[in-house]
């Protein structure tokens, strides 16, 4: 499958010394955009990442002070399971972090892919349309290159005419069946940050660095992209 890259990605590399000064980086970053949202357009808009990695952020989050009034969150892709499943994006992130701060709950935006690939991603799409840029997304990187739920030779979303929202079957990492935002979506922002985490992600980032057509590097938001790693650069 050819994926028409729209711009050319800018990466920015930052090597944190450990998983806890990674999370503290990006906590700090986080915070400091919703203060430049707030203060800009009254609103922050947050697509959050699933995955393992997260957690440890969004539970920092937790112990943090904000104006939880005025942030929004969007997540970048869900697993189709019931809602409570402890393997779901959104659980993990309402029980780190969401159910503990005061956002009002209907600026919580939750894919509700209980409904199953298909429908979930329509409903995904209603939800977002007509809404802008996001202020900042944060992405994962799976060992295969994947971000949100955009896998090696899968459609990525990446062309101009591309949906905000893609079902996603056959997904290699468990559950099969999912739902992501394309990457002309995920790229409509003002940041991105990919949280890195764990020397088992460093042939991905050998990869990406060299080039590799991987959906990470489908992501390319016009003032490019910054990859926070907590393990060193591989030698190139
Ligand atoms: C998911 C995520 C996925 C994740 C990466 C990294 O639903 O699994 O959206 O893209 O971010 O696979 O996962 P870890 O943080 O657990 O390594």
């Amino acid at each position: 499958m050819l994926h028409a890259m729209q711009t050319q990605q800018v990466c920015r590399w930052h090597i944190l010394a450990n998983p806890d000064a990674l999370a503290q980086d990006a906590t700090a970053h986080i915070l400091q955009a919703g203060e430049q949202a707030i203060a800009r357009a009254g609103a922050f808009h947050l697509v959050l990442a699933g995955g393992s990695t997260p957690r440890r952020i969004y539970r920092a989050l937790t112990r943090s002070t904000a104006d939880w009034s005025r942030w929004h969150v969007w997540f970048g892709d869900e697993r189709c399971l019931p809602p409570a499943d402890p393997e779901r994006n959104s659980r993990m992130a309402l029980d780190a972090w969401l159910d503990q701060v005061p956002i009002p709950p209907g600026q919580i935006h939750p894919i509700p892919a209980e409904l199953g690939a298909v429908a979930a991603a329509q409903a995904y799409a209603e939800t977002l349309a007509g809404r802008g840029d996001f202020d900042l997304v944060l992405l994962g990187l799976g060992e295969d290159g994947h971000t949100a739920s955009l896998f090696p030779g899968q459609d990525w979303g990446t062309g101009a005419a591309a949906g905000d929202v893609l079902a996603v079957f056959d997904a290699p990492k468990p559950p099969p069946e999912r739902v992501s935002l394309s990457a002309r979506r995920l790229a409509a922002a003002r940041e991105v940050i990919f949280l890195v985490s764990g020397t088992g992600k460093q042939p991905a980032v050998a990869d990406w660095q060299a080039g590799a057509e991987i959906p990470a590097a489908a992501i390319a938001p016009a003032s490019g992209v910054d990859i926070l790693l907590d393990f060193p650069l591989p030698e190139n």
